[in-house]
């Protein structure tokens, strides 16, 4: 292994030190904070902060699938639990919490769990607010403040997020995001897989 890889690996182990599992294969851009104190993580995990630092934080049990992207400046916090399914991207500045961190008209904040469901795509800047679950291959379109729950395979979008339209995929197609970077059945970088039909 030459002095870049070994590098690297460093800066993954000690990125991700306070965790409590992390898979194998994980990619860290930069300096991320991470200091959940219940935290999980599958295989393939890919982190950047570049432009904004990116924050997964909180005394609440958060779990991430297998092959989750999470973009620069992004917030996790967690108060409960937030469960972040396999294959899920959340871009640029995305804000997800299940606590608001303070009550309005003398109450106390009320922290609820959040659920984002496989292979779901947050757009850039959105907000997930608590107590909300996503479901699965969902697009939240940028700058969506996400209040209640979403069925599975829609797109929405808005301040709050409404149905825009149900999606439909091919039958290869595991993620809402496509790109050539997929690793679903049928993606060019998955060596096992045929190229997806034209
Ligand atoms: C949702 C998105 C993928 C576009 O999907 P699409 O199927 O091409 O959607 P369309 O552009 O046809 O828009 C469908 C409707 O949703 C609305 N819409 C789309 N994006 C929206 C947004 N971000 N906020 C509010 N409304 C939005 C459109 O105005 C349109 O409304 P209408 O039917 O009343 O005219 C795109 O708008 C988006 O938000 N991309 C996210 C990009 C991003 O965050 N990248 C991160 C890089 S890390």
């Amino acid at each position: 292994m030459g002095l870049k890889e070994r590098r690297e690996r460093r800066h993954v182990a000690r990125t991700f030190a306070t965790a409590r599992r992390v898979g194998d294969d994980a990619v860290v851009i930069g300096s991320p904070i991470v200091d959940a104190a219940d935290l999980e993580i599958g295989q393939r995990f890919v982190i950047w902060s570049a432009h904004r630092q990116t924050l997964v934080s909180g005394p609440g049990r958060i779990r991430i699938g297998d092959g989750v992207f999470i973009n620069s400046g992004v917030v996790v916090y967690c108060e409960v639990a937030i469960t972040i399914g396999d294959d899920v991207a959340l871009a640029n500045e995305v804000y997800v919490m299940d606590t608001s961190s303070h009550g309005i008209e003398g109450r106390n904040p009320e922290p609820a769990p959040v659920s984002i469901g496989d292979g779901t795509w947050v757009g850039a800047r959105a907000i997930v607010l608590p107590g909300v679950a996503i479901g699965r291959r969902v697009v939240v379109a940028a700058g969506s403040v996400v209040t209640k729950d979403v069925p599975d395979e829609v797109l929405v979008a808005g301040n709050p997020a409404r149905l825009v339209r149900p999606l439909s995929y091919p039958a290869y197609c595991r993620r809402a995001w496509h790109d050539v970077y997929c690793f679903c059945p049928g993606s060019l970088r998955n060596p096992e897989s045929e190229p997806p039909p034209a």
